[in-house]
């Protein structure tokens, strides 16, 4: 049971850490396409996709975790602990900042078009945020494989 929990957990994190990999992949080139239309439609594929999968796996990630932990680990431990208020974090961020903004910035190029200044700015301090989640991913794997302290 412990390994097909496990397995669940695993599948959501490729599904959520492999996206957010992608989605960034895809925003470097977009950022350099000379189609104005390029990067509201990338907007609003990105908000779509990340409500719909993004955010699910997130969370059927952190059940299987946590049942993970609940059946051979403690939640005291620090690779469990700081892998959780990463998790934390980066759902705030997504829930608070991340999907709000991306509403804006769609709002913004309707009302503006597809040159929108403002825009353009606000989806590019969007993209920091969306790299320096990146890293907090990479952080957080590197915790689940090596579990430092165990
Ligand atoms: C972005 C967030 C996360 C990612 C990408 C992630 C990824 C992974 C990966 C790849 C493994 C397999 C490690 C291995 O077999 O060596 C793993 C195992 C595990 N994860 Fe996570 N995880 C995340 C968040 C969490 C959270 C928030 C919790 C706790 C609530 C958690 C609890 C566990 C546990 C208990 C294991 C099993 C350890 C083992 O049996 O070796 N993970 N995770």
């Amino acid at each position: 049971m412990y390994d097909l929990i496990k397995y669940v957990h695993v599948l959501a994190a490729i599904t959520w850490v492999g996206g957010a990999f992608y989605a960034q992949m895809l925003a470097l080139q977009i950022q350099r396409s000379n189609d104005p239309e390029d990067i509201p439609k990338f907007g609003r594929h990105v908000e779509y996709i990340g409500t719909r999968v993004f955010l699910p796996a997130s969370i059927i990630l952190f059940v299987a975790g946590a049942i993970l932990v609940g059946q051979r680990w403690s939640f005291s431990q620090a690779w469990v602990s700081i892998a959780i208020a990463l998790w934390l974090l980066s759902v705030l961020a997504g829930a608070v900042y991340l999907g709000p903004r991306m509403k804006r910035i769609g709002e913004l190029f309707v009302a503006e078009g597809p040159g929108s200044v403002a825009a353009r700015s606000l989806l590019d301090r969007l993209f920091l945020v969306s790299r320096l989640e990146l890293v907090s991913f990479v952080v957080i794997v590197f915790l689940m494989v090596v579990k430092p302290g165990v």
